[in-house]
């Protein structure tokens, strides 16, 4: 039988384990030096939405029922992020996240760099706190994804200089950049909950899907999003990031709006002043929609996988988040 939640049933639940999220990172990084550790409060004081960490504590309770075990693992996985996010934001020039100066540009690229590698460190510790006979499996398994992250932002940054990126080579960057802390979380959740290696195996591919619309509903939203995004709108084009519905228009524009779109890879980015022209032709051309198309059939496949976990609530309250997550605006 499949049980479903409420739209509110779930933002209630979310409301819940967020809070506790919050008051438990908002313990962390408290000792001097405020050169070292500010910088790190200041990043997880944003309007994050905490995805991780809620992927980490409906994963365990759609393996057990309960997320008690999930919590360390939980912190770690969002520590462990807002650390590629302080590094990611130096790479990628951005100026504004949730609305506010991002780290480099509210300190210093010094100040930025230190504080994400004592995070790195930090996420570790959190993680070492699991209490679960999977604890060796899941610090490897977080190790690895960690690894993976680096490799996919990598790739991200060789790809801004490659004229000839495929939509294959775009996936495989976004499932390692996104997808695998993202299915990572679910996983090791689901492990530190007890889950056999068949159940991990499942979550790891929920995660995958989930993971890679996630990054695809990212760059939609750096093109169609309004103030609450809270990033500079088109800066994946600024910046001359391969992004998905980018390499969709590509295929699907003609004539000289498809000279414009290849003039953006040719030159390695764009005019802030010409984004809402590359918007105008994104729409004519069908790319939007296509983009569209693809996270949803994506989040399809993952919600029919997800049917197949084991705890009914913790599985509907699961699918539910994931919902919420894929009608985000922000
Ligand atoms: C941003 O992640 C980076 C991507 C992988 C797209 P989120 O959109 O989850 O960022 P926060 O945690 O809410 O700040
Ligand atoms: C970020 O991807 C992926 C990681 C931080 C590992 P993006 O560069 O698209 O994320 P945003 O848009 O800056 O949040
Ligand atoms: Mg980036
Ligand atoms: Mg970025
Ligand atoms: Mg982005």
């Amino acid at each position: 039988m499949n049980e479903t939640l409420s739209p509110t049933e779930v933002a209630k639940e979310y409301e819940k384990k967020r809070h506790a999220v919050d008051r438990a990172l908002s313990k962390l990084f408290q000792s001097p030096p405020d050169e070292l550790y500010a910088p790190a409060r200041y990043i997880l004081e944003g309007k994050g939405k905490r995805i991780r960490p809620m992927l980490a504590l409906f994963g365990a309770e759609a393996i057990s029922g309960s997320s008690k075990n999930a919590m360390p693992i939980a912190l770690a996985v969002e520590v462990l992020h807002n650390f590629t996010l302080i590094h990611d934001d130096i790479m990628d020039k951005a100026a504004l996240r949730h609305g506010r100066a991002t780290v480099h540009t509210k300190w210093d690229i010094d100040a930025a760099i230190l504080a994400g590698d004592v995070m790195h460190a930090v996420a570790f510790q959190l993680a070492l706190r699991t209490k679960s006979k999977n604890l060796q499996l899941i610090l490897s398994r977080f190790a690895s994804s960690v690894i993976r992250v680096c490799e996919g932002q990598a790739y991200d940054k060789a790809f801004e200089l490659r004229q000839n990126v495929s939509l294959d080579d775009y996936l495989m960057m976004i499932s390692c950049k996104t997808g695998r802390l993202i299915s990572a979380s679910l996983e090791l959740g689901g492990l530190a909950a007890g889950a056999t290696p068949a159940q991990a195996k499942l979550l790891r591919q929920i995660g995958d899907l989930v993971g890679r619309a996630f990054q695809v509903q990212d760059d939609l939203l750096d093109i169609v999003a309004g103030e609450k995004f809270g990033k500079t709108i088109g800066g994946d084009l600024i910046e001359g990031k391969k992004t998905f519905p980018l390499l969709k228009a590509l295929e699907l524009a003609k004539g000289k709006e498809r000279e414009l779109l290849k003039s953006i890879v040719k030159n390695k980015g764009i005019d802030a002043s010409r984004v809402m022209e590359v918007k105008a032709i994104y729409e004519q051309c069908g790319a939007i929609e296509e983009t569209r198309k693809f996270i949803e059939a994506d989040f399809a496949k993952a919600k029919r996988l997800a049917q197949k976990l084991p705890n009914p609530k913790g599985r509907a309250r699961l699918i539910g988040f994931a919902e919420l997550v894929m009608r985000r605006e922000f």
